[in-house]
């Protein structure tokens, strides 16, 4: 089967053959560069669409990134009744990750719809790799990095530390943006391929725990959709 682009132009993409990669963006200078990784993603085989926290957005080149991939940047939730506008992600990078992103998923604070597909991201199960950029004054906050140790032992992949990218001084992260080496998110990444979704903790388990009667049904959705 195949889905239309869904920005209305006339390519169409085999979305249910190739794996679908989300690369989410945050309010970094770096954000700027996400084309870069998009190309490199691309050749690797990924369907990429591009998601922007409401503060990543600010530094995008929309336009230009939905012509490059072929689908809507998004970064709100979408209305109810909405119809789904990307195909389902079978992994997720985020980066650059700020501070901020990261230290919300780590509390499953899903109030921007980047930490909403990463949150529903862990319980499906799906590959997910972490790219932090910040200054090296705010990387030193004791609750980044217990986020990032969090993450790294829920299964996320954190490509991060001295010996990857040294953070930049306070004031200078916009002049190192550039530079910013997306290709080891990919690295952590690894080839691209169809994820299973599968749901692996579920309700009943937590009511059981709690030795409350269940009360909703459990197991895995019917079928994967967007926030
Ligand atoms: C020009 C500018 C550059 C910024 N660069 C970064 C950055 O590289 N890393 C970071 O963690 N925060 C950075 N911030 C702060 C974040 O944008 C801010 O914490 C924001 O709330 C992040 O929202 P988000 O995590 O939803 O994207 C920057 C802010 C501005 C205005």
């Amino acid at each position: 089967m195949t889905r239309p682009r869904s920005h209305g132009a006339s390519r169409y993409v085999a979305a249910d053959a190739q794996p679908v990669l989300y690369a989410i963006v945050c309010g970094s200078p770096v954000a700027r560069y996400v084309g870069t990784f998009v190309s490199m993603a691309q050749g690797d085989g990924w369907l990429v669409c591009v998601v922007a926290t409401p503060d990543g957005r600010r530094f995008l080149d929309v336009a230009t990134l939905v012509e490059q991939t072929g689908f809507p940047v998004r970064t709100r939730y979408r209305n109810p009744g909405d119809p789904d506008m990307l195909p389902a992600a079978d992994a997720l990078v985020v980066a650059p990750a700020t501070v901020n992103t990261v230290n919300k998923w780590a509390l499953g604070i899903a109030d921007t719809l980047a930490l909403g597909l990463l949150i529903e991201g862990f319980g499906l199960g799906l590959p997910t790799v972490v790219m932090p950029y910040t200054n090296e004054a705010m990387a030193a906050h004791p609750a980044f990095r217990e986020s990032l140790d969090r993450l790294a032992r829920w299964g996320v992949r954190v490509v991060f530390g001295d010996d990857v990218l040294a953070m930049p001084k306070p004031g200078t992260a916009e002049a190192h943006a550039g530079t910013f080496p997306w290709h080891l998110a990919l690295k952590a990444l690894g080839p691209a391929r169809r994820a299973g979704r599968t749901v692996t903790g579920t309700v009943t388990g937590w009511n059981r725990r709690r030795g409350d009667p269940p009360e909703c049904p459990t197991g895995p959705p019917a079928a994967r959709t967007t926030p």
